[in-house]
């Protein structure tokens, strides 16, 4: 494998420019007096940003089954092109990611792809029905090391599994990851429910589906001792449980999308059903208080949800549409926009809650690392100052669904580099 080397880097944003020397995968010298050796791949960083690799814990990759919106190819391009070294892939898929069969094909072609880590997350129920728990520890113990379990897109709402997922889950020392939504309290719901969804006559999807089963599961964990992450918080009483659990030490981790930190209910009035997404967009005092949790650690990281859904299943009147949106390619546009710019994180905060808390939520050794010797070279060069103008159609995703068509927005991936790998440049996948 060719040295490569990055000139001109300011690691975090921080200090004086400096020279990056990967080789064999490993920063192997970092500093002002670092130089390329000959025959090396020089990438001038001058003007950029060197961060860790971005993790994502919550990615909808769609293969196999729903090829038609998405394949660990196409996914695994966008998500090389959003600065992203690693990212979990969910398992509703078709067959459903419930066996070690199903989860060690996707980690298989994830590593044939070759363009980012591919994290199969496991079932917990079988089928995602909800009854019957899948084997977590044969999924765990299989070649794809199933670290995260979920039933994402669907809440795993009986208590008696959740409690047994949670006790299998501290034994075998993965994570649990609840998509937190009581579906008999949002039974034929549609919108947050408040004054746009009762304007709109959209049957309301209330807060408290939401805080209620984060509180009983924060419950579950202390007892059984397990490692709880929730998915997607939407609200600011969710926080309000969150902050209390972990003051009691609860082992539990949160996540907020992209799209809950910048987007609110106000966009529903059009019924374009591009806003549709589950947990639904609430209200301006939702945001702000998304961003306040995730500037204080409350909330831990920042995971897309990228959830493609092709045309067939999204430009229908808006009770038909399928829930989702397209993020890992705006993911640190919108952070960018919503932390970075208003001062409430800087470039290291970034890197925290798009890298590193990622990476220690479900142990991963070798992402969201120190950028220092001796560290593998899972890293991303970013430039700060560039502006640009999301098209939905020229992102590497099959499907275009996404929220921010025409919006301009800050920051652009330059680099994604992949174990010493160059996996993405000025736009272009590898
Ligand atoms: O909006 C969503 N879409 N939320 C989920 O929880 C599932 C996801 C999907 O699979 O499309």
């Amino acid at each position: 494998m060719t040295d490569l080397f990055l000139g001109n880097a300011r690691p975090y944003g921080e200090g004086d420019p400096v020279g990056v020397l990967v080789r064999d995968g490993v920063i192997a010298e970092l500093g002002p007096d670092a130089t390329a050796p000959d025959g090396a791949e020089t990438i001038d960083a001058a003007g950029l940003v060197l961060l860790p690799g971005f993790v994502d814990l919550h990615t909808h990759l769609r293969e196999p089954g729903g090829e038609e919106s998405e394949t660990i190819a196409t996914g695994s391009r966008a998500a090389a092109l959003g600065g992203f070294t690693a990212v979990f892939a969910m398992p509703n898929t078709d067959p459903v990611a419930d066996t070690d069969v199903v989860v060690e094909h996707v980690h298989r072609r994830g590593e044939e792809v070759g363009l980012v880590d591919v994290h199969p997350v496991g079932a917990v129920t079988v089928g995602l029905e909800g009854t019957k728990m899948a084997e977590l520890g044969t999924m765990a113990r299989s070649r794809a090391q199933v670290r995260m379990f979920s039933d994402d897109g669907r809440c795993v709402h009986d208590p008696l599994i959740m409690r047994r997922a949670l006790e299998y889950a501290s034994a075998l020392d993965v994570v649990i990851a609840q998509h937190a939504e009581d579906p008999r309290l949002t039974a034929g719901a549609q919108a947050h429910e408040g004054v746009v969804a009762s304007r709109l006559g959209l049957a309301g999807w209330p807060a408290t589906a939401e805080e209620t089963v984060v509180a009983r599961d924060c419950a579950l964990a202390r007892e059984a001792g397990a490692a709880l992450h929730v998915c997607h918080i939407s609200s600011a009483h969710t926080v309000e449980v969150l902050r209390a659990a972990k003051a009691a030490g609860v082992r539990v981790s949160a996540e907020v999308t992209p799209h809950h930190l910048l987007l609110t209910d106000g966009r529903l009035t059009g019924y374009d059903p591009v806003n549709k997404v589950n947990p639904p967009l609430r209200t301006a005092a939702d945001t702000a208080a998304m961003r306040a949790a995730l500037a204080e650690g409350v909330i831990d990281v920042v995971a897309t949800d990228h959830a493609p859904h092709a045309s067939q299943y999204k430009d229908t009147e808006w009770q038909a549409a399928r829930p989702g949106m397209l993020g890992l390619q705006t993911a640190l546009s919108v952070v960018v926009h919503t932390m970075v710019e208003p001062g409430l994180l800087d470039w290291r905060g970034v890197a925290r809650v798009l890298s590193q808390r990622p990476a220690e939520i479900v142990g991963l050794p070798d992402q969201g690392r120190p950028i220092a010797v001796g560290e593998p070279a899972n890293l991303v060069l970013v430039d700060p100052d560039e502006v640009w103008t999301v098209r939905g159609a020229r992102l590497a995703s099959i499907a275009a669904n996404t929220p921010y068509e025409g919006m301009r927005l800050p920051a652009t991936v330059v680099a994604t580099i992949l174990r010493g790998r160059v996996t993405a440049r000025n736009g272009v996948a590898a």
